[in-house]
């Protein structure tokens, strides 16, 4: 028999006992976190984190994650046969930033701190200064990984790297040019061992917390990534009260640390069965409807932007779910209360990716891929693909 973690809430008639959320969504409701927001202090920032929020929660843009660590690009290249030095990581996100018409769909670039200084294949100009040419707003992964074991031995749950120094490495990646940051916290599920653990949603929702608060003090707009990573046979439902119990204690921590919610990103996963459930590609109308409600339920409308991971899914999957969770907010009368668009790394690159090979010449083809799926997901994310 399988047993559901007490933390994930039981299925079906106990899941309404779940605490949920304590974020209300009428303005009756939500006063006394208004009130709250109010005694916040301001960082000096504040004008500026809300500008950098404006643009990165336009209607019908999205972020582009270029920030894959240098293994993780490594196993990109991999799969195309192309080897894993500088100048072909320079080359491939020169030809991403240079794409014609990029900034139609492309609000802002999440960078690897590689990227933050390199320059353009003539010399001419550095890359940050290409994205800011064409007014999109240039981020950098400040988190160092995944590394920090938490939970019981041998259950590999981890928290975050990055927190030493965080506070003068935002201060100099400010002076460089950026503008928002992003850390990826990782949580997995694993239905028979009770993962993830409280004790690891607790270090993790406490980190983007801290984190958060430390990018707000340094002209940074933090985006906050708590991503349940979709390994796993376990079904939709699972996603779902994971998600939700998640979100519920990340939310928790970000008000414990007085962050202010109107000056941050949030990116999720989308509610999901896991990669190695076989309805994983099937059922986009359940994962358009669960995740739907998760966010309804755990996001305070005073966040600006919720902008996804594409986690894996296709291409085609991540912009598809996007825009039917659009369709049923329309259908049923409502708006969101934020911008719900894409901050995707794969789903944004991959055709591209095999598009160019690693053959420089294929450098127009790529690019010509790169703009028909970040089109997609523009229309996905105003539900009108
Ligand atoms: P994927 O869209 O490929 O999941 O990457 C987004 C990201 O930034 C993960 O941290």
């Amino acid at each position: 028999m399988v047993i559901l973690p007490v933390s994930f809430g039981r299925k079906n008639n106990d899941e309404k006992k779940t605490p949920v959320t304590h974020f209300a969504h009428t303005h009756e409701e939500q006063k006394p976190l208004l009130l709250k927001r109010e005694a916040r202090t301001m960082t000096g920032f504040d004008d500026e984190l809300k500008a950098t929020c404006a643009k990165l929660s336009v209607p019908g843009k999205g972020i582009l994650a270029a920030d894959e660590s240098t293994g993780t690009i490594g196993k990109r290249f991999q799969s195309i046969g192309v080897e894993n030095v500088e100048a072909n990581r320079r080359f491939w996100r020169e030809t991403l930033f240079t794409a014609k018409d990029v900034e139609k769909y492309i609000s802002g670039v999440i960078l690897f701190e590689e990227t933050l200084h390199a320059k353009s294949e003539d010399g001419t100009e550095t890359l940050m200064e290409i994205l800011r040419k064409k007014d999109i707003v240039p981020g950098i992964k400040v988190d160092k990984g995944a590394t920090i074991p938490v939970g019981k031995d041998g259950d590999g749950e981890t928290d975050t790297d990055g927190m030493d120094g965080l506070g003068e490495r935002c201060a100099a990646f400010y002076k460089a040019g950026a503008r928002f940051a992003k850390w990826r916290a990782v949580l997995k599920i694993d239905v028979e061992k009770a993962l993830p653990s409280a004790d690891a949603v607790e270090a993790n929702a406490k980190s983007l917390a801290k984190y958060a608060k430390i990018c707000q003090e340094n002209g940074l707009v933090p985006i906050v990534e708590p991503e349940i990573v979709p390994d796993g046979k376990h079904d939709v439902e699972v996603s779902k009260t994971v998600t939700k119990n998640v979100l519920t204690k990340v939310f928790e921590h970000l008000n414990k640390e007085n962050v202010n919610l109107e000056l941050m990103v949030l990116k999720p996963n989308m509610v999901t069965p896991g990669s190695g459930n076989e309805e994983s590609e099937k059922d986009d109308l359940k994962v358009a409807e669960y995740t739907n409600e998760v966010l309804l339920a755990c996001v305070p409308e005073t966040v600006p932007a919720i902008l996804f991971l594409s986690g894996g899914q296709s291409e085609d999957a991540a912009s598809q779910r996007l825009n039917l969770m659009h369709k049923m907010q329309k259908e049923s009368d409502k708006t969101f209360p934020w911008t719900l668009s894409y901050s995707y790394g794969r789903a944004l690159q991959a055709s591209a990716l095999k598009a160019w090979s690693g053959d420089n010449s294929n450098a127009g083809k790529a690019q010509e891929a790169f703009i028909e799926k970040a089109k997609s997901c523009s229309l996905a994310s105003l539900g009108e693909l």
